[in-house]
């Protein structure tokens, strides 16, 4: 029996500016992981069988790719295709804690976990850049044209600069600093939102495009504040991450509440983290604050919130 997992991601700066070419930041969250368990405990002839442990269901491997679900299938066929071995008759046990459709990237972890466990079992463990090529492949069938931050900040768990088609560049953070990810219980698929974006951009590129730029400015000014200790100015620069992205569509009323309450109970700054239209939120927080933005943030409607330290030792 052989296991290995992969961690949730939040977007710190950049979502969907990304997607046409600006630099975004992202970390793990190492504490929100999937896990995959390869067994040699299957009927013969039946090939990869993916069990979500979770959701009690098994899928066959050989479904349509059409479907987001084929996406378990889809990357055991990956890996074998990658490494040049027969499908082997095993079962794949898939348990995640990260929740699906909310930005955390649940995707991207449980391909990557399935992705270690069974190439280690087949005796040929991939690099992390290897992992996260296959990964980017499934990462198409979840919405059509990804960046590639999230196979990236995933595959390698280390915060990323990233720029799409460039090699990665992980950042050093210099002073830990403290987030809360909270769920607006709204979920949205990715996807979908970058659908929206998509449209918006064709038919009005004079005037997407400069929020765009607006929004790579931010990821490289956050940059500079992240490896230079300088982490209570991301504050600000979180607000006007939101503010663009609103402009993009891709807020939502629960997303923008959250955002409100956390300002109103003492945060440094608040942004939606991911594709948006629901899933989840990120508040950046002092010590002394953050027990009181939590529990504001909960009564203005999150479903779950999660602290973390990202830099240091999580919560
Ligand atoms: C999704 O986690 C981030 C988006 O920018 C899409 C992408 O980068 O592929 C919305």
């Amino acid at each position: 029996m052989i296991s290995a997992s992969a961690p949730a991601k939040v977007i710190l700066f950049g979502e969907h500016a990304v997607v046409y070419g600006q630099p975004a930041i992202a970390v793990p969250v190492s504490s929100l992981r999937a896990t995959a368990t390869v067994e040699y405990r299957s009927p013969d002839g039946l090939g990869v069988r993916s069990v979500a442990a979770d959701l009690a269901q098994t899928f066959p491997t050989q479904v349509d790719v059409s479907t987001v679900d084929s996406a378990l299938s889809l990357t055991t066929q990956l890996v074998c295709q990658k490494i040049g071995v027969p499908t082997p008759d095993i079962t794949i046990t898939i348990d995640s804690d990260i929740p699906i459709a909310s930005g955390l990237g649940s995707g991207a972890a449980v391909s990557t976990a399935i992705a270690r466990a069974l190439t280690t079992a087949l005796g040929h463990p991939l690099d992390s850049e290897a992992i996260s090529q296959l990964v980017y492949e499934v990462e198409k069938l979840h919405h059509g044209t990804p960046s590639g931050i999230d196979n990236t900040v995933i595959a390698y768990e280390q915060p990323v600069y990233f720029v799409r088609g460039h090699p990665i560049e992980s950042i050093t953070i210099a002073k830990p600093f403290h987030l809360l990810i909270a769920d607006s219980g709204r979920g949205a698929l990715t996807r979908v939102t970058v659908g929206e974006v998509r449209k918006l951009y064709e038919v009005n590129p004079d005037q997407i495009q400069p929020i765009l730029d607006a929004i790579g400015r931010i990821a490289t000014q956050a940059r500079e504040f992240i490896t230079t200790g300088m982490t209570d100015m991301l504050g600000s620069l979180m607000l006007d991450n939101h503010g663009l992205l609103q402009q993009l569509t891709v807020s939502s009323p629960e997303l923008d509440t959250l955002v409100k309450a956390a300002m109103e109970a003492g945060a440094l700054g608040a942004k939606l983290s991911g594709g948006g239209r629901g899933g989840n939120m990120i508040v950046l927080v002092t010590e002394q604050s953050s027990d009181e933005v939590a529990d504001a943030i909960r009564r203005a409607g999150a479903v779950r919130v999660i602290s973390t330290m990202v830099g240091g030792r999580e919560c």
